[in-house]
């Protein structure tokens, strides 16, 4: 059994050791975001986690976990999953939806796009299946669950800019920005030098975790956890945006790549 580290970095708290073990003891309502990636079960080489687990025993495993995050979320809050199925097990991240209707609503079901032919041109990155029968994965789902499906969402701070500006006096629209759709594209940056890479197996953008609470929408007082930390990226999401950060992460290398991410930025901010 790991042993349970706490630790704080500024206004952010991280957490070495087994999530359901943290969140049990996390007091219910306290969190207004919950934005994660666990495992997907598809053998990934994680430092110390076994990513294959029986099917039925990874649904109910994460069963129990998001009974947690609903327990420990605001009635208003929202949760974001991100998750992938894959060639072997196309069906995984759709069965664990339909386990979790009992504890929340599917309010938004986005695909964070990692690469996109636009014509003959091709944007962004992703690992090229070389197979007869499948094409190349080139997006996961980000499942926003919510406890009723009436949380309002800030469409337009997630948004974009009209192209056709003169939609803006012709439609009556308070400002230049429209709703951005549940096709994000959002590209993993290119890492050239050595020092910025990390060894972990599958991390997402930070620009990912932003979009999430941006859409959801913030205060100062905003609190979002992040139970599968990895390397820490939802807590650089919450500081980018000034918010605390709660992440709860199994393996020491790891906590301590996101403790070393999340102390560089605090640099960088002048805490
Ligand atoms: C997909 S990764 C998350 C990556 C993260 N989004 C990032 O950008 O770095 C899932 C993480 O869950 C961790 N993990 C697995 N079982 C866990 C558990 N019971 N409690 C906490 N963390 C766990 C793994 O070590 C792995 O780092």
């Amino acid at each position: 059994m790991i042993r349970t580290r706490r630790e704080t970095l500024g206004r952010h708290i991280l957490y070495r050791a087994d999530c359901a073990r943290v969140l049990k003891r996390l007091p219910s309502k306290s969190v207004d975001v919950v934005i994660t990636s666990p495992p997907y079960n598809l053998g990934l080489a994680y430092r110390s986690y076994k990513d294959r687990l029986s099917e039925e025993d990874y649904l109910a495993w994460m069963e129990g976990v998001c009974a947690q995050i609903s327990r420990v979320m605001r009635d208003d809050g929202s949760f974001f999953l991100n998750i992938a199925g894959s060639s072997s097990q196309p069906w995984l991240p759709f069965e664990l939806m339909v386990r979790l209707r009992r504890l929340f609503t599917l309010q938004n079901h986005i695909s964070w796009i990692k690469s996109v032919a636009v014509g003959d041109v091709t944007y962004g990155h992703f690992k090229p299946v070389n197979s007869p029968r499948f094409v190349n994965r080139n997006h996961e789902h980000v499942f926003h669950l919510t406890k009723n499906g009436d949380v309002p969402v800030e469409r337009l701070q997630a948004g974009v800019p009209f192209t056709d500006k003169s939609n803006i006096t012709r439609r009556q629209h308070a400002a230049d920005r429209r709703c951005r759709g549940d096709t994000w594209f959002i590209p993993y940056e290119t890492v050239r030098s050595r020092k910025g890479k990390f060894s972990h197996p599958g991390t997402f953008p930070r620009a990912l975790p932003e979009r999430c609470l941006q859409l959801h929408g913030f205060d100062g007082d905003s609190v979002v956890l992040d139970p599968f930390m990895g390397t820490g990226t939802t807590l650089l999401a919450a500081e980018k945006l000034g918010l605390q950060g709660i992440g709860i992460e199994a393996d020491t290398s790891y906590v301590r790549v996101a403790r070393e991410r999340l102390r560089a930025m605090l640099a960088e901010n002048g805490v």
